[in-house]
Order: C-alpha cells, then structure tokens, then sequence
C-alpha cells in the first residue's frame, strides 16, 4: 500500500519535473537592441530548444500599446505584411532597415512553431550622432578685459546630450555655461551652450567644446582660436613678435659687444698685467678640478 502511494507520488514528482523541463527546454529570447537613425538595426533573437527541429510557422511583432502587428511573416507562404523596413534574414532574428526615432520603444514577438508557440518581449533604442560642433563669439571680435559670450552648438543627436567646455589649460569653464536643449519636428536634439565672461582674456584660449552623448560618452569636439579685436590685436601681436625678435638681436649683439670690449682690456692688460690671465687660468683650472671630481663621483 505505502510502495504504491510512494510510486505514485513520485511519478507525479517526475511528471511535474517533466513539464517543466518540456517548458524549459522550448523558449524564445531576444536581446534589446539600439539601433541607429537613418541604419540597419539587428534585432538578435532565438529559440533555445532541445527537442530537436523546429518549424517557425508565423512570426507576428506587435509594439507596446498596440494592437495591430507592425509586422507579420509566414515562412510557407513567404507572406509579409506591416512595415516593410522588417526584414528576415535567419529566424527568429529580425533586421529593421532605415531605422527612425519612432520605432523606438517595447515590442512583443510571437513565434508559432511545430511544437507550439512562444512569446518575447524586447526594446528597441535609437540614438544619433551629434554633428560636430560649431562655436561663435559675440562679440565676434573679442576686446581683453571686456565682456564676451561663446557659443557652441551641436544639432541632429539623439537621446539628448550635453556639452561641456574647457581653456586651453584644460580648466573646466562648464559650470559657467548655460544649455539649451531643443527638439526638432524630427525628433533629434540641437545642443546649444552659451558660456558668458564678464572679462575675458583671450591668451585663456583657445576654447574647446565637447560635446557628451546621452551616456556622457565624448562624441565631438570643436576648439575655437579667439579672434581679437582687429586694431588691438594684430598691432600688439606683430609688437610683440618684432618685441621678442628685437630683444633677442639685441641681446646677442650686447654678449659680442661685452665679449669684444673684454678682449680688447686683456690685450691692453696682459703686457703690463699678465695676473689678470693667469687668476683666468686658475679659475679655469679649479672649474676644470670641480667637473673631474665630480665625474670621480658619479663613478663611485
Ligand atoms: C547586422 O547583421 C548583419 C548580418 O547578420 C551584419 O552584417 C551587420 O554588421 C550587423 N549590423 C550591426 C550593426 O551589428
Ligand atoms: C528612411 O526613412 C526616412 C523617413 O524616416 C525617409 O525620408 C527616407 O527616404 C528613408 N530612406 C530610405 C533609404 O529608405
Ligand atoms: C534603452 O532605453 C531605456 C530607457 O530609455 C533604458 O532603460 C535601457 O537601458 C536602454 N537599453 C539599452 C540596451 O541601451
Ligand atoms: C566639468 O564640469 C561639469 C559641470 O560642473 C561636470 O559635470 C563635468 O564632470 C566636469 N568635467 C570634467 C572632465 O571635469
């Protein structure tokens, strides 16, 4: 009695186990996907089965909060219905071609097979890559010590993204900058970012201005050179490369100059003072002592 109570509990134990695995054994799974505006989007699906071949006999893909399929394909037939951007290369794998903001979101798949049907849930993201970015100045022409503003601005990205500003010494000017975010009829962003000075001074620059996708990843950057005011600048930046170049004849001119006046008094000294030479050659000498033992050292 107690042996066939415990045969047959443990048969339903088994069965239970069976229908489980049977469960198991028979599923569909797809991998979210992110696809690209304007490109071709793989979604990534398959069925995990270990009962052998299975025949797909329908595939129905229906988005969140709708009821009709946006896309539909017997394999039999060869019928497809829905958007024709679908495309199947290997089942259950699905492309989507031209990918646009709008086919972002949620969909349930639907696979009838030989042995039944199975059901998957994936999302798709899309994203689009900000143009690289454009900065102007207002005013165009900047003065030192006077007020300025500096803008950059990144259009045609999606999800939204930001933009940060950096000088020349890589200091972070971002917290000084205001963005505006803006949303074309297209769907995709325009980044604009106006980074304001009281008193600007334009050795700061030049200015580099990144531009972060939604996942604060760098994805562009444009770096401006300041113009400065026109008879300001280019007056005192040719008056300090003449400067410079000027000081530098100069100099060179004064060392020979010194040089050749020395040489002169030692010619005019030596006859009647030959110590003057001779403190020259001592110095020499010690200077020359000092390199050797220094040599010594650093062999030791
Ligand atoms: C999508 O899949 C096709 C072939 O399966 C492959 O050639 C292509 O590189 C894939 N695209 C992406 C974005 O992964
Ligand atoms: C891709 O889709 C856009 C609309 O979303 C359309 O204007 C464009 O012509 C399509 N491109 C191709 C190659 O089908
Ligand atoms: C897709 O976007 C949603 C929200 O916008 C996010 O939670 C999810 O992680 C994204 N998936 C992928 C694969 O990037
Ligand atoms: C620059 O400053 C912004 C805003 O303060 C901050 O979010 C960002 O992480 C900073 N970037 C770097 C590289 O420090």
């Amino acid at each position: 009695m107690a042996s066939d109570t415990l045969l047959i509990f443990v048969l339903m134990m088994s069965s239970v186990r069976l229908g489980k695995s049977a469960e198991a054994l028979f599923n569909l799974k797809c991998q979210s996907a992110v696809g690209v505006i304007g490109q071709t989007t793989n979604i990534s699906c398959s069925i995990e089965s270990q009962t052998g071949s299975i025949d797909i006999n329908t595939v129905v893909l229906t988005r969140f909060r709708e009821n009709k399929p946006c896309f539909t394909f017997q394999p039999y037939e060869n019928r497809v219905t829905g958007d024709s951007r679908f495309k199947v290369e290997s089942l259950p794998s699905l492309q989507l071609h031209n990918t646009s903001i709008s086919d972002e979101g949620g969909y349930k798949y639907y696979i009838r097979t030989n042995l039944g049907h199975v059901n998957a849930e994936f999302r798709i993201n899309v994203t689009a890559v900000y143009s690289p970015p454009i900065i102007t100045s207002e005013p165009t022409e900047i003065k030192d010590g006077g007020a300025a503003d500096l803008y950059c601005r990144a259009s045609g990205g999606y999800p939204a993204g930001t933009i940060h500003w950096f000088d020349q010494r890589n200091t972070n000017w971002t917290q000084n900058a205001a963005l505006q975010i803006t949303q074309g009829h297209d769907g995709l962003f325009t980044l604009s970012s106006k980074l304001s000075f009281r008193s600007i001074d334009s050795t700061w620059g030049p200015f580099r201005c990144v531009v972060l996708n939604y996942r604060y990843e760098e994805e562009e950057e444009s770096t401006t050179h300041l113009r400065r005011e026109a008879n300001s600048d280019s007056v005192s930046s040719t008056q300090v490369v003449m400067g410079t170049v000027g000081g530098i004849v100069f100099l060179i001119a004064l060392v020979l100059f010194v040089l050749l006046l020395k040489r002169r008094c030692l010619e005019q000294n030596s006859p009647r003072n030959p110590d003057g030479v001779e403190e020259e050659t001592a110095l020499y000498k010690v200077v020359h002592k000092k390199a050797a033992d220094e040599d010594q050292n650093t062999a030791v």
